[in-house]
């Protein structure tokens, strides 16, 4: 999401004529985009700031922004409390940007933290920032109204609403023509995608399949999928077309349904299983990954063991797992006690991390022997002579390099594995 809009930001200001240096020693303006979902992203930027404080001591001139939802959370506190931060942008201002940077002066600092109802920045052509020129993100939708009571997004970045789906079928196409064979489509909650004209409404299921037949060779991709609103619709639509990945994220939480409850995911421990046999029924091969959080308010060990139940019984093929930070506006905030522990969160959420590495280890066990269309995205890290690439399950798959280059696709038989990465061998390609 972060970087979606940073790429939207890029675009923004080229625009006007700025350009983006690959060396920060060369800058005069420096943007940190930032995200405020968890307490230790904030900590991190307040870490960055200070490291920057040397770059300023050189290069007096330099002007540090923060974009995004940390400068809508704190607004112009933030510029108080970080002397060197001369402007802030929210995630719904970045048009604002060419005209603020030109009225910057020493004494002088500014902030635009509007949220809107109506931004997409739908007709803005995104730059892309750190391109293997393979896969692209596209950004289909803004904002989040389902008040997880845990959750900052809402207060960050605004109310949902969806982008005109030519404007994302165009980019898809245009992403195509410039060589890229993949793009994920990406919103808080996209099953609740949709888009009204006169005559016609287009929700994710339609929306899917207009970016599917773009071509077959492109690659369509999806996050985040709300339990709440995972629709059969939206798996058949998948099961249809081979160039629809078979991966779906689809955060739990939780396992405990009292948890759920005070957490307003709106969906029962029952109503999540249901979704993950639909899943399995329309689309045997789809890999299914999560998020997870330890430690929330109130949380006993039985909600715990709970959640380690649903781990046991999904076998996620990847989970991003998270202690509990209590996060200032939200509801939770203002109702609840953040009471479990500290030393509490972080034996569960080991607990959590230490079931998901071997159900990982094993899913990827019984990939030895399967042949996978990867692919490929690029020369392994380890290796000049390695590729790597993704399966459709969005597993990373490496193997040896021949003759084979980086946006191809290849068949890959996978002869090893770790909890984390395949490793096969070519047995084609297209
Ligand atoms: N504390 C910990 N994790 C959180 N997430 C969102 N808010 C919090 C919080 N306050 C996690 C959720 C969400 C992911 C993007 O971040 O699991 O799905
Ligand atoms: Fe936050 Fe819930 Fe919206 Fe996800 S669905 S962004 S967790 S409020």
């Amino acid at each position: 999401m972060n970087l979606a809009d940073s790429e939207i930001v890029g675009a923004v200001l080229i625009k006007d004529g700025y350009s983006i240096c690959r060396d920060i020693n060369d800058a005069d303006y420096v943007l940190i985009n930032t995200c405020a979902i968890r307490e230790n992203a904030e900590q991190r930027i307040r870490k960055r700031l200070r490291e920057l404080k040397a770059l300023q001591k050189q290069r007096q001139w330099v002007k540090i922004g923060i974009l995004g939802c940390m400068a809508e959370r704190l607004q112009r506190q933030l510029m108080e409390e970080e002397e060197n931060v001369s402007f802030i942008v929210g995630p719904d201002a970045y048009r604002k940007l060419p005209e603020m940077l030109s009225h910057i002066t020493e004494d002088e600092k500014m902030a635009e933290t509007m949220l809107s109802d109506i931004e997409t920045y739908a007709d803005i052509e995104p730059i892309r920032y750190d391109t293997n020129g393979i896969t692209a993100y596209i950004s289909i939708m803004r904002g989040c109204q389902n008040y997880c009571a845990y959750c900052v997004v809402p207060y960050t970045r605004g109310r949902e609403r969806s982008r005109d789906p030519q404007t994302i079928v165009a980019e898809a196409k245009n992403l195509f023509d410039k060589g890229y064979r993949e793009v994920t489509l990406l919103g808080q909650n996209v099953n609740s995608y949709r888009w009204r004209s006169d005559n016609n409404e287009v929700g994710f299921p339609e929306l899917m399949t207009m970016v599917a037949e773009v071509s077959p060779l492109l690659r369509v991709r999806f996050a985040t999928s709300h339990p709440k609103d995972l629709s059969d619709e939206l798996l058949q639509v998948m099961a249809r077309y081979d160039n629809i990945c078979k991966c779906i994220h689809l955060p739990v939480q939780s396992g405990s349904e009292r948890m759920l409850k005070l957490m307003n995911r709106r969906y029962t421990p029952e109503w999540y299983l249901n979704r993950i046999e639909a899943i399995r029924h329309y689309l045997p091969t789809c890999s299914i990954t999560t998020d997870v959080i330890a430690g929330f308010c109130s949380e006993t060990e039985e909600d715990h063991r709970a959640t380690l139940e649903m781990f046991r019984k999904v076998r996620y093929d990847y989970a991003y797992m998270f202690k509990f930070s209590m996060r200032p506006n939200t509801f939770a905030a203002k109702h609840m006690q953040d009471d479990v522990p500290d030393d509490v969160k972080t034996r569960r959420l080991e607990e959590i991390i230490a079931i998901q590495g071997e159900i990982a280890l094993e899913n990827n066990q019984k990939e030895i022997g399967k042949v996978f269309e990867v692919l490929i995205e690029g020369i392994s890290h380890r290796s000049e002579q390695q590729l790597f690439g993704r399966n459709s399950q969005n597993k990373v798959i490496v193997f040896e390099r021949g003759n084979l280059h980086p946006g191809q696709y290849a068949n890959v038989r996978v002869t090893r594995c770790t909890s984390a990465t395949l490793i096969g061998e070519v047995v084609g390609n297209k």
